[in-house]
């Protein structure tokens, strides 16, 4: 990168500032972590596995001795756990800064999450869902202007949103063969998108001082790419991966950058989609970008919203907490 890209050096300082990262032990969410850390802020670490947590926490604390971390089981595939890290949140912290949904799985094999929803679009954006929703009355307590950013994926543009088919699967009245592990991560990173801009639009509404925006990572190589691999148990498409990964990609730190930009650039607005503005918007300084025609499709965003709400429980009260079910 030149010298005048952006880089985590370029954040302000954040000390006093409470973060909340999703995914924060692997990856992306570990790189923006340290980078928060090194900039003052008190990191809690939302993790789907505490031990995992805690062995980042450890590496973190290694390479920025002041940091201030805390580890708190969040398996976003599982309500109950996201409403008791909110509820932990919330006993600990009067106000939250920075909410970065980040956590995610990619074309895995079929699953479905603790509540019965297909995983990715249950982990990757419903469980994000409910987790703002828990939080939200944490974001409008922050002094000064707080951020929501959503982590979505290049991917999304191949995404397409039918939600009266991802009801009717909920209720397994739909059809099991159906599933395309692609076109299922691309269903939930368009979602990611959708959501982030509606957030953005009903906090606007409300007059709260709290953005939301969306960012994509590009190419970065994490555990992402393999753990598909290793659920379907196919050595050579992990091995496939790995070199892939090793030949294209960006490193995580390079791939976490467009996530520290949305969350802490000051020319960042709410309803922007960020991500590195390099070869194929896969590698690269981050920048503002135009995502998917889909993901601007106000009605469509306000259809997954209703939906989003029925699925998990939560209802959104703009004027209040989130209500806990
Ligand atoms: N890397 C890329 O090239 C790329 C490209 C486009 C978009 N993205 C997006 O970037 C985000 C971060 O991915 P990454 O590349 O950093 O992958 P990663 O290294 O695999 O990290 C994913 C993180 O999500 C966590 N996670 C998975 N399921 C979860 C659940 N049910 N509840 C809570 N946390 C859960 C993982 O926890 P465990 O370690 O416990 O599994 C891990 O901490 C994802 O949203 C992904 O879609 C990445």
């Amino acid at each position: 990168m030149s010298d005048d890209q952006w880089t985590s050096e370029r954040m302000p300082d954040l000390s006093g500032d409470t973060v909340v990262v999703t995914g924060a032990n692997s990856g992306l969410g570990f790189a923006a972590t340290r980078e928060f850390a090194r900039k003052g802020a008190r990191v809690v670490m939302a993790c789907r596995t505490v031990d995992r947590g805690e062995d980042a926490r450890a590496e973190i604390e290694a390479a920025v001795p002041a940091a201030s971390l805390s580890v708190v089981e969040c398996d976003l595939g599982d309500r109950s756990s996201i409403r008791a890290f909110a509820e932990k949140f919330r006993d600990r912290h009067d106000a939250l800064d920075i909410l970065c949904n980040n956590a995610g799985v990619m074309a895995i094999p079929y699953r479905e999450t603790a509540d019965g929803i297909e995983r990715q679009f249950g982990v990757n954006h419903l469980g994000h869902f409910a987790l703002t929703g828990y939080l939200l009355h944490s974001l409008r307590q922050s002094e000064g202007q707080s951020r929501v950013v959503t982590q979505s994926s290049g991917l999304h543009e191949r995404g397409e949103l039918d939600v009266e088919r991802v009801r009717r699967r909920a209720r397994r009245d739909g059809d099991p063969d159906d599933y395309d592990r692609w076109d299922a991560y691309a269903r939930s990173k368009l979602a990611n998108v959708l959501f982030a801009y509606e957030l953005d639009r009903r906090l606007d509404a409300t007059g709260a001082d709290v953005v939301s925006a969306a960012c994509h990572p590009g190419y970065a190589a994490t555990n992402l790419q393999t753990r598909g691999a290793e659920m379907s148990g196919s050595t050579v498409k992990r091995w496939l991966q790995t070199a892939a990964n090793r030949l294209f990609a960006q490193s995580a730190d390079d791939g976490a950058l467009p996530m520290l930009y949305a969350a802490t650039a000051e020319d960042v607005q709410g309803g922007e989609y960020v991500g590195p503005g390099g070869f194929m918007n896969m590698r690269g300084a981050p920048e503002r970008q135009r995502s998917s025609e889909l993901s601007y499709d106000r009605a469509l965003a306000a259809e997954l919203w209703a939906a989003s709400e029925e699925l998990t429980g939560v209802t959104y009260d703009l004027e209040r907490p989130a209500s806990t079910p």
